[in-house]
């Protein structure tokens, strides 16, 4: 076998992909719109399937919409290595979260090939559906591995109407969602570039991370109801005000999470009151809520906590309380085969890297139930994402897609003889 370790990556081509995404759905101050399944997703993904096409790559779309460029092994049938990430954005995201993974996965693909080093294994890079739950949340991922569940499309946390005007746009279904499973023996294992979105490696000054685990997440719609009055005569003590019990129990949700779960995290990113006006006391107050923990145990304990704490919250204001769950993704470990083979591929490259927990949710928690997974982290400046002042260093993502692709390498010839 030739020395593949000395194998790179051509930053002119990925610089030059990365920035045809990033105008892509680009909005005015600097970050990208590509909510999925909307007009400027779709524009993204059509720009992989012409990308892939023109270095010869094989384009493969499956009924849940994830988008793959394949790079055969010679011989048939043999499993897949996935590379991948997303090219949805969330509402007015950055440039590099999704993006950077997909660009990195191709950028590889294309590396390999142009040296005709010839593997035992097929390389796949991917583009999976819905990764940011806008309408879903790991919905591709999910679908590929067999773990969507009724239930997550019927009450999705983007709302049923978006979910099915987005099929609708893409010309999927839902019946076709439930058909992308794929057979666990043909996927060899997956592993994922991605900017941190936190700030541990830019202070500590590490270029990269390697991932141990991936939080778990879940999320409700809380709904406190209360009594629409007037505004003016109804008496300060007398009013069931479904407003205030949200309010509260936001407040409350961030102490609790503060002092008892500090390794946890608790979100409340959406607080809509009805009718809504100035002059009427709110009578219904939808929340949306997500809470996330890397640990199984304390996940479960967070959940009921923070429910328990909703229903307290509801009755010292006088409001009746309902929780609809919407979903959860487990707390998913990465694998130690694939964390050694990106450690291997950091120390060939000389690269300093750091082993952490993410703390954003990523598809690698849907693959690590069906075959080993593993991600790489970036350095983010600032520790900004979900957000256009999103922003990594050009060396640095170039280091992340040599990365990836040496990884990718040591992980086939490691598992893989020729
Ligand atoms: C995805 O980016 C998430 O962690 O919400
Ligand atoms: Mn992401
Ligand atoms: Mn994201």
């Amino acid at each position: 076998m030739a020395d593949f370790t000395a194998l790179r990556i051509k930053p002119q081509r990925f610089k030059a992909d990365f920035e045809t995404l990033a105008a892509i759905g680009s909005t005015e101050d600097g970050g990208v719109d590509r909510p999925s399944l909307s007009e400027a997703h779709l524009a993204a993904r059509a720009w992989f399937r012409q990308r892939a096409a023109r270095d010869g790559l094989t384009v493969a779309v499956d009924s849940a919409g994830n988008h793959s460029a394949v790079l055969p092994a010679v011989a048939l049938d043999t499993p897949h290595l996935l590379l991948g990430s997303h090219l949805d954005s969330v509402p007015h995201g950055g440039r590099f979260d999704g993006a950077l993974g997909v660009a990195a996965a191709l950028e590889v693909l294309s590396t390999i090939k142009d040296a005709g080093l010839q593997l035992p294994i097929s390389l796949e890079a991917i583009d999976f559906t819905d990764e940011e739950g806008t309408l879903v949340g790991l919905l591709g991922s999910a679908a590929l591995v067999g773990r969507l569940t009724p239930g997550e499309i019927q009450s999705p946390r983007g709302g049923r109407q978006s979910l099915l005007a987005g099929l609708q746009r893409a010309a999927l279904s839902e019946e076709g969602l439930f058909l992308a499973r794929r057979d666990p023996a043909s996927l060899a294992g997956y592993i994922e570039l991605h900017i941190e979105q936190g700030p541990r490696l830019a202070r500590s000054q590490t270029p990269v991370g390697v991932v141990t685990a991936i939080v778990g997440i879940a999320s409700y719609r809380l709904i406190f109801h209360g009594r629409a009055n007037h505004a003016g005569t109804t008496p300060m003590n007398e009013r069931h005000d479904a407003g205030l019990g949200a309010a509260s129990f936001m407040l409350a949700a961030h102490r609790l999470v503060v002092e008892s779960f500090p390794d946890c995290t608790v979100n409340t990113g959406l607080l809509q009151l009805e009718p809504g006006a100035y002059n009427i006391i709110p009578g219904q107050a939808n929340l949306a809520l997500e809470f996330r923990s890397a640990d199984d145990k304390e996940f479960e304990q967070l959940e009921n906590a923070l429910l328990a704490l909703a229903r307290q919250q509801a009755d010292q204001f006088g409001l009746e309380f309902e929780a609809n769950f919407l979903n959860r993704h487990a707390p998913a470990p990465m694998s130690v085969s694939m964390q050694q083979a990106i450690g291997q591929a950091a120390h060939c490259l000389e690269l300093g890297y750091q082993a952490m927990p993410s703390g954003a949710g990523h598809d690698g928690q849907n693959l690590a139930h069906v075959c080993p997974a593993g991600m790489i982290f970036i350095p983010s400046q600032d520790g900004i994402s979900h957000s256009p002042r999103e922003f990594s260093a050009w060396q640095d993502c170039i280091n992340g897609a040599n990365l990836l692709l040496q990884s990718a390498l040591a992980f086939t010839f490691e598992h893989y003889r020729p």
